[in-house]
């Protein structure tokens, strides 16, 4: 019986996924979660048994949301829980207890709602806790609606979306998150979670959210788990504002995680009667290591969170690296001509061609155009979304036009939540940017770079206005959402002088309110999330957007680390991944063209540079490239990757492969890095995800012409259990950045 919410006794409910339960208990009128793990036929085995070690942590304990001032034994309160109330009277302490819980039915196939209602003991402070759980990928959604009708304003110092006591479940917990920041995002970053210490992971950028950390993480539980084997609990915030995550393990083992938008800046004023909702979390249990929980991150975002997560990515040219502000019409034409000969699908017009008359967003002919920003000018045009007609005279229209004549779709660039102190809008406007006012307004990039102040609805009905009259521009298919700030002044002139601390919050409901609208208006429009390369690697802008730009740093082997990072939590089709020229522009180093593309192949395929400036060779080896990539591209942005050979660890090469959900194909990507003489073999990689009664074919990809195969077994057809139990065995030359890419093809005949 797939019956995943069952009601086995009044106050006993199972909240199941293919593979995974988690049991929710009414006891003694608190909401408690006493189980989380893999899948049980029978919830009341746990309340049965559990209880006897933990009576010292009392019997409120588990409970499915913890809030500050929950009695824990007779004569203790929770004062770390995940909601901290400062009610109208002053009062500080909340009690929450259960008054019930509600199916809700939803249309998605697969998927099971309930909410779980609470209320404080003594207060008229209710707080509604959703729980979505999907079948196919073992994803649980969560997140609090609160809201209350106290006689004043409630005082919410802490609202996180998830505040759960892990039962006593392992005696050993190892975290694992990423470190990022500008030009080196999504770095795996690895802590003991050792008793009695308590580990807090946030961003308070407010706008680049998944700087400082990305915000998801994995639990290691037993130090046994590894990439395919043993337990890990999963978990990511869907929000790219300020947030925080504090992992606490106290003295007798129970873990308690809080997740949710961070109040560090004060606490958030409700008014009576306002609902506030929290950002979603999502979280994962996997049998199967690190790889189970990124499988299922994967699935769910192609499945249920990525507007078009089905769809196949497009192979594009970005104009940025290529020209920088620096283009005029005609560069833009000739890299038309340029990726439509690489055999890419659409052309991306970057930074650079909107702002009129003195607000125009122009290169200062006295920069260095080779220095892009650095030499360039881009003070100005921010918040004026219209066409810069010095530089494209002949407008949009004409663009996509040339565009459609190549068979080649059109994307544009945008930064839409900053304006620059030159432009029309702050000249009209400079009531609508966040600042405090007393104090001097501080500024981002180009000295005049500021952050709009999404908490006033006037702004978002502008933002709206300007971006759909030129979205509707038949042809746009594609939008480059930028966002190269945090926020500088922290202050609203819309919000009132009380609720200043609510400005962080309200930010980012300000920028999702206008991302859906205009989601809804333009249902068919691509959006990439940038942010300064991988600021918003995160599923709250993902929800709107179908993939982020991992970096600004485009050095294909700091992409191994970065690309091998992200895998973790988000899947290779939202993996925005350039080839770019060589020396670096970032690092400056030389990598050779075929080691560019077999790291980008591993995500979104595209380039970021003026094919006029490769050689005939270049772009014959290219095209090759392009068409195997297209070719295989439903393996590679729909399949199940699995990670064979990490670059962290002072390893001299990594390996990881994608394999299709019917089994039938596989490519499987080997980069060397730093490799010396006679040492760290890439001997034996041992292949996984394939059928181990299946015979595959191999085939290496992306050859130089006359290079030799990288392995013997080239052109053989091998069984998926020698290539998962004996391996391949590659050979990689010495030194940096020879690297491989095979193509497996399962094929029908076994006697071959
Ligand atoms: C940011 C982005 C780049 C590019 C520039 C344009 O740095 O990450 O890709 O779009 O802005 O100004």
């Amino acid at each position: 019986m797939n019956i995943a919410l069952a009601v086995l006794l009044a106050s006993l409910f199972t909240l199941n996924t293919a593979n995974t339960t988690a049991v929710l208990e009414n006891r003694d009128g608190r909401w408690r979660l006493p189980y989380y793990g893999a899948r049980l036929a029978n919830a009341a085995d746990v309340t049965a048994s559990e209880g006897g070690a933990t009576r010292w942590h009392g019997d409120t304990r588990h409970l499915a949301y913890a809030a500050f001032g929950q009695p824990l034994v007779s004569m203790d309160v929770d004062k770390f829980g995940g909601l901290a109330v400062k009610h109208a009277d002053g009062t500080i302490t909340t009690e929450l207890i259960a008054v019930g819980e509600k199916p809700v039915e939803i249309a998605e196939k697969g998927a099971r709602h309930i909410v779980l209602k609470h209320r404080d003991k003594v207060y008229p402070f209710f707080v509604d806790q959703h729980f979505r759980a999907y079948d196919d990928c073992d994803v649980i959604e969560t997140w609090l609606e609160i809201r209350h009708e106290e006689p004043g304003a409630a005082e919410l110092s802490r609202m996180d979306s998830f505040a759960l006591d892990l039962p006593r479940i392992a005696r050993d917990y190892r975290l694992l998150t990423l470190s990022s920041w500008w030009g080196s995002e999504a770095k795996l970053s690895e802590a003991t979670l050792a008793r009695s210490q308590t580990i807090t992971v946030n961003s308070r950028n407010g706008v680049r959210g998944a700087w400082d950390a990305n915000p998801a993480f994995m639990l290691q539980l037993d130090g046994s788990a590894g990439e395919e084997t043993g337990r890990v609990l999963g978990g990511a915030l869907g929000w790219g504002g300020a947030w925080k995550m504090s992992f606490k393990r106290d003295w007798g083992d129970v873990v308690q995680i809080c997740a949710g938008a961070d109040n560090g800046a004060g606490a958030y004023r409700l008014d009576a009667g306002k609902t506030l909702r929290t950002p979603d979390f999502l979280f994962v249990w996997s049998e199967r290591g690190r790889g189970g929980v990124s499988r299922a991150f994967h699935r769910w975002a192609r499945n249920h969170r990525l507007p078009h997560g089905r769809a196949l990515r497009d192979v594009l040219l970005n104009s940025w690296e290529g020209s920088y502000l620096t283009f005029k019409e005609q560069t833009l034409v000739d890299m038309m001509d340029g990726v439509k000969e690489l055999g890419g699908e659409m052309f991306v017009v970057d930074d650079g061609w909107f702002g009129e008359g003195e607000f125009a967003r122009d290169h200062d002919v006295n920069g260095d155009p080779a220095k892009g920003l650095e030499g360039g000018k881009c003070d100005a045009g921010l918040g004026d979304w219209q066409v810069n007609r010095r530089k494209l005279p002949r407008g949009l229209e004409y663009l996509i036009a040339e565009a459609k004549a190549r068979g080649l779709k059109f994307g544009l660039w945008y930064e839409p939540e900053m304006a620059n102190t030159l432009s029309r809008l702050c000249s009209a406007h400079p009531d609508w940017v966040m600042r405090e006012p007393t104090r001097e307004l501080k500024c981002g990039r180009g000295g005049t770079q500021c952050v709009l102040d999404l908490a006033n609805p006037a702004v978002v009905d502008n933002l709206f206005d300007q971006l759909h009259a030129v979205w509707k521009t038949p042809g746009l298919d594609y939008i480059k959402w930028d966002a190269n700030a945090n926020i500088f002044n922290q202050g609203s002139p819309y919000l009132g002088r009380d609720r200043q601390a609510n400005c962080w919050f309200d930010y980012t409901v300000g920028l999702y309110t206008l991302l859906d609208r205009l989601v809804k208006a333009h249902p068919a429009t691509v959006i990439q999330a940038c942010s300064s390369g991988g600021g918003r690697m995160d599923y709250g802008f993902l929800k709107y957007a179908d993939e982020f730009w991992v970096s600004d740093d485009t050095d294909a082997r700091e992409r191994v680390f970065m690309q091998w990072g992200a895998s973790h939590f988000y899947p290779a089709s939202a993996q925005a991944c350039h080839v770019t020229a060589s020396p670096n522009h970032q690092t400056h180093r030389a990598t050779p063209l075929k080691f560019r593309f077999d790291v980008a192949m591993a995500g979104r395929l595209g380039f970021e540079l003026h094919p006029k400036d490769m050689t005939k060779d270049e772009i014959a080896f290219a095209k090759r490239c392009v068409a195997d990539y297209k070719r295989l591209r439903p393996v590679v942005q729909q399949g199940d990757l699995y990670r064979l050979v990490s670059p962290y660890n002072d390893s001299s090469y990594a390996a990881l492969m994608y394999v299709s959900s019917d089994r039938e194909k596989a490519v499987v990507f080997l980069w060397g890095l730093n490799r010396g003489p006679n040492k760290d073999f890439p001997a034996l990689v041992r292949l996984a995800g394939l059928d181990a009664a299946r015979r595959y074919r191999i085939t290496e990809l992306n050859r130089l012409p006359g290079a030799a195969a990288h392995l013997r077994a080239e052109g053989k057809t091998l069984g998926g259990d020698a290539l998962m139990n004996f391996g391949l065995e590659p050979m990689l030359a010495n030194g940096d950045y020879d690297s491989c890419m095979l193509e497996l093809k399962s094929i029908a005949d076994q006697s071959e």
